[in-house]
């Protein structure tokens, strides 16, 4: 059995990210896996800034944050694309949990997934993600999950239908890799 934990760059009631990766949660604890849910929502860090680090040190949310990370073998994380990129509030949490330890990332299995309610899927926004993981030299899983019009396909919180089969599939390929 091996640990995941989980985050979405969205905290939005209603997140189709969420949503998405709540769906890839269930199916890995139903492979028998131990699932973390971080709640970015819950942790409510300051954007980063230097001087607030100097001055008040790391927020202790992101400490426990980066322990909970710390002692994964994998991590799952969906993002919201906004204008091509991930959320702010994903890039800024991997900044704090990053200056607890800046090799916190290294070596995990990273899986990426998002949702959007276009046709792209929020491909080009995990196309920035993966650059940020890459250059942090993780076990990025090959394949990102990306889920196109995803108000219509999720209903009651969870991912139906044969985006549901293509998503189980997905979740069993990455948790072979732990
Ligand atoms: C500032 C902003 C920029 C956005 N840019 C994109 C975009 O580039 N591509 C896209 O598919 N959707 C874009 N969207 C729409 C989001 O995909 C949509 O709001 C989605 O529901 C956000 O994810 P969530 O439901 O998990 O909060 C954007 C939304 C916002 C607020």
């Amino acid at each position: 059995m091996a640990k995941i934990v989980t985050f979405s760059g969205s905290v939005r009631v209603g997140s189709v990210n969420t949503a998405l990766l709540n769906s890839a949660a269930a199916f890995a604890t139903a492979a028998g896996h131990e699932v973390d849910a971080i709640d970015l929502g819950a942790a409510q860090l300051p954007l980063y800034d230097g001087d607030v680090q100097a001055n008040h040190g790391i927020p202790m949310a992101a400490q426990a944050m980066a322990e909970r990370i710390a002692s994964a073998d994998g991590v799952l994380i969906a993002s919201p694309e906004y204008n091509g990129g991930p959320s702010p509030l994903l890039k800024n949490t991997i900044d704090w949990v990053t200056r607890v330890e800046m090799t916190l990332f290294a070596g995990k299995h990273i899986g990426l997934l998002a949702a959007s309610p276009g046709g792209g899927g929020g491909a080009h926004g995990l196309g920035i993600v993966t650059q940020i993981f890459t250059y942090m030299q993780c076990d990025l899983h090959d394949e990102t999950f990306t889920l196109p019009k995803a108000f219509e396909v999720i209903a009651d919180g969870e991912v139906g239908g044969d985006d549901a089969d293509r998503l189980s599939a997905w979740v069993d390929a990455y948790v072979a890799h732990l």
